[in-house]
């Protein structure tokens, strides 16, 4: 079955609004759909659409209101929030972009999808695709990161995993079309103004991919771009969006965000800021009721035309029937649903696959057989709620498992001693009872960081310190002497040069998911060699912020014999970690690059695993400008590749570019592609001093 043949024209102007219309099944609404009714508003057709609903019963209830209870039948989608697991978490998105590796993005997906599917949901509310370059910003936790490449692969595997083939999982919104990540110092919800150059190289790319891959759902951003709100993005969301791209799916306006129009200053009333919306291609109203309570006026002031809101229909009733719901409202479970275990066992190899092992002195990890007792120490230690991370849809703390826990599972010989030390962020401390601990044993792992609700929506930072008093735990337990290593939770770069003087060992574990105890505990004892690494530069103090590995050059590179050149007086330029930064408990090299340039150009590197241990690493092909008709970043990521190498393995690794993937926007904004010499690095990160070079001559 398809859409009904006559449907839109049997529809009366407020059963329009209505397929416009999504309204949250659990949230306390001022407006005329108050939790308790939204079952009138769905039998009445003024609501097309719900969020914040799951469950199999529940679900197919709030359906058969719309498709036996209303005038039309026509069916609802519901919509979640599932940004990295449903029930079985999976390991924040930042943490899962250091694996570089698209076909576990791709996996996570299709299981998040198995589970979202049983509990009756049809479209997510992700990817999140912004890239993100300032780690006060709290929703960089849910992206991939700085790079726009990274961005861009992330974007793609994400929408085939969640979607699979033929839309045979559930749809997919592409989100914060665009810019979001950009925020005034870091706050959320600022304003944005960034210049169109950078709008179109940083910011589009992820997007532009995800439409390429099929996303059936795109979200505007609840921030402005240089003065204009992006619901309201005419030039953005019609023009290129729609009109250059070619984007024909549905765009769902971000919570209450067509409202705040009139609170951005650029309507005046409800009537207006529907207006503006809808002129904007904004199809479905996400709460705020503005197109239920604005179109109609809109449509008396002949500010929006029938033309208009028929169009904005016949997308959504598109989505409904590509999502197979004219076929089957009742579509519960349609994808296959791997068992616990199975999804168990993805969420745990993800987890693994996540940690960034940034330093390592006198190769403490992996744990030697020789280790009798250890401490665990630290405010995360024991913690289970925190290891899921924000956006956890229907994920529960208490089916996480705390480091403690993994690690007491994975050392049943190892005499194991937990004290917390200090809270995440509170003023109370025992750092007596931490040391002794300490003391007592053969190596410490000391367990801090932030709290998940730390980052995410609405927790932008000022400091990137270990909050509370967790860096005086360091210390203190640093003055024992004993070796330590670190495992930091985190959901943004945290500014931890102390950590990284007195840890021996820093594993950054981000937020792992479910099974983070356990995928720990891989990593510690030498189950799992790490193979993550950061896709985001790790800065050395917040004042270094924004700081990218992308840089342009500078007339006066930094010198530190002259004054006047690119520097700070307190501190270096460089960050903590590069971006790309992440060891193995294997040693890798890298060749010189081989470039053919023909038609296509091939670049070959070899990269060799010099150690007698199986070990995963992700080698980075980027490309420089040396002269163009404008000013060209130092490091540019044109691709990357994740391998896996057995003992003394050594491999070849071919990438292969195009002519055009050396396009940027020339002077007047023009994709143009100035031939010349080209330089190309490979490395196992932009870390200068180990990238090996060539040039060749771009035709
Ligand atoms: C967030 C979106 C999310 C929506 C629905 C908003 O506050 O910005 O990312 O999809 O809520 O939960």
């Amino acid at each position: 079955m398809a859409i009904p043949a006559d449907l839109l024209n049997k529809m009366t102007l407020e059963e329009k609004i209505g397929q416009l219309t999504m309204a949250s099944a659990n949230q306390a609404v001022t407006g005329p759909v108050a939790p308790s009714d939204f079952s009138n508003s769905v039998r009445e057709g003024r609501v097309g659409s719900l969020l914040n609903l799951w469950g199999r019963e529940e679900t197919q209830r709030a359906q058969r209101l719309a498709v036996e209870g209303s005038r039309l039948g026509i069916p609802l989608f519901v919509g979640a929030d599932v940004i990295h697991g449903f029930e079985t978490i999976h390991p924040i998105p930042l943490a899962e972009a250091a694996a570089f590796e698209p076909a576990l993005w791709e996996e996570t997906a299709r299981d998040a999808t198995a589970e979202s599917a049983a509990a009756g949901v049809h479209l997510t509310f992700s990817p999140m695709i912004d890239i993100a370059r300032d780690p006060r910003w709290g929703r960089i936790a849910e992206g991939a990161g700085e790079d726009p490449v990274v961005g861009s692969a992330f974007a793609a595997a994400k929408v085939r995993g969640f979607q699979g083939k033929g839309l045979a999982g559930m749809g997919t919104t592409a989100k914060h079309f665009v810019v979001y990540g950009a925020a005034a110092a870091g706050r959320e919800y600022a304003e944005t103004d960034v210049s169109q150059r950078t709008v179109a190289e940083i910011y589009l790319p992820p997007f532009r991919a995800a439409v390429e891959a099929g996303t059936t759902a795109i979200m505007p951003a609840f921030s402005t771009l240089a003065g204009i709100p992006m619901t309201a993005h005419r030039q953005l969301l019609v023009g290129v969006l729609r009109e250059q791209w070619g984007f024909d799916g549905v765009v769902i306006s971000d919570y209450n965000a067509i409202t705040e129009l009139m609170k951005h200053g650029v309507a005046a009333d409800l009537a207006d800021a529907a207006m503006l919306a809808l002129r904007a291609g904004v199809d479905i109203d996400m709460m705020g009721f503005a197109y239920e309570r604005g179109l109609p006026e809109a449509l008396k002031r002949g500010t929006v035309t029938m033309a208009e809101i028929d169009a904005a229909v016949m997308r959504v009733l598109v989505l409904k029937d590509r999502l197979g719901l004219f076929d089957d409202p009742y579509r519960n479970g349609w994808t296959p649903l791997p068992s616990l275990a199975e999804r168990r066992a993805t969420a745990r190899k993800a987890g693994a696959r996540s940690l960034v092992l940034a330093q390592n002195r006198g190769d403490l990890l992996p744990l030697s057989p020789g280790i009798k007792r250890l401490a665990v120490i630290g405010p995360l230690a024991d913690a289970r709620a925190e290891m899921i991370g924000s956006w956890s849809a229907a994920g529960k703390g208490d089916d996480a498992v705390s480091p403690l826990t993994g690690l007491r599972a994975a050392l049943p010989g190892v005499e194991i001693t937990h004290v917390e030390g200090t809270g995440i962020a509170s003023g109370e401390a025992d750092f007596a009872t931490a040391v002794a601990a300490a003391r007592a044993a053969d190596c410490v792992i000391l367990c801090v960081g932030e709290a998940a609700l730390m980052s995410g929506e609405a927790a932008s930072r000022t400091s990137l310190d270990l909050p509370g008093r967790q860096g005086e735990l360091v210390e203190a337990v640093s003055a024992t002497g004993k070796p330590i290593i670190a495992l930091l939770f985190c959901g943004r770069p945290v500014t931890i040069p102390s950590l990284v003087e007195k840890a021996d060992a820093l594993l950054i574990c981000w937020f792992p998911g479910s099974e983070a105890g356990h995928a720990i505990a891989d990593v510690l004892t030498g189950k799992v060699n790490p193979g993550g690494h950061l896709p985001v530069t790790w800065p050395r103090d917040l004042g270094q912020v924004p700081i990218t590995y992308d840089a342009r050059p500078t007339g006066r590179p930094k010198n530190p014999a002259e004054k006047y050149t690119s520097k700070y007086i307190d501190s270096p330029n460089s960050p903590q970690f590069a971006f790309g930064h992440g060891l193995s408990y294997s040693s890798f090299s890298v060749s010189d690059p081989r470039i053919d340039a023909g038609r296509t150009i091939t670049v070959e590197a070899d990269v060799t695993n010099e150690s007698d241990r199986e070990g995963t690493t992700t080698l980075f092909l980027f490309s420089h400008d040396p002269v163009a008709s404008v000013s060209r970043p130092l490091l540019e990521l044109k691709q990357f590749s994740s391998i896996t190498l057995g003992p003394r393995e050594k491999r070849t690794v071919r990438f292969e570019l195009q002519r055009s993937d050396f396009a940027f926007p020339d002077e007047a904004m023009q994709m143009a592609v100035e031939p010349g010499e080209i330089e190309i690095h490979v490395g196992l990160s932009a870390a200068r001093a180990q990238l090996r070079s060539g040039t060749f001559k771009l035709v």
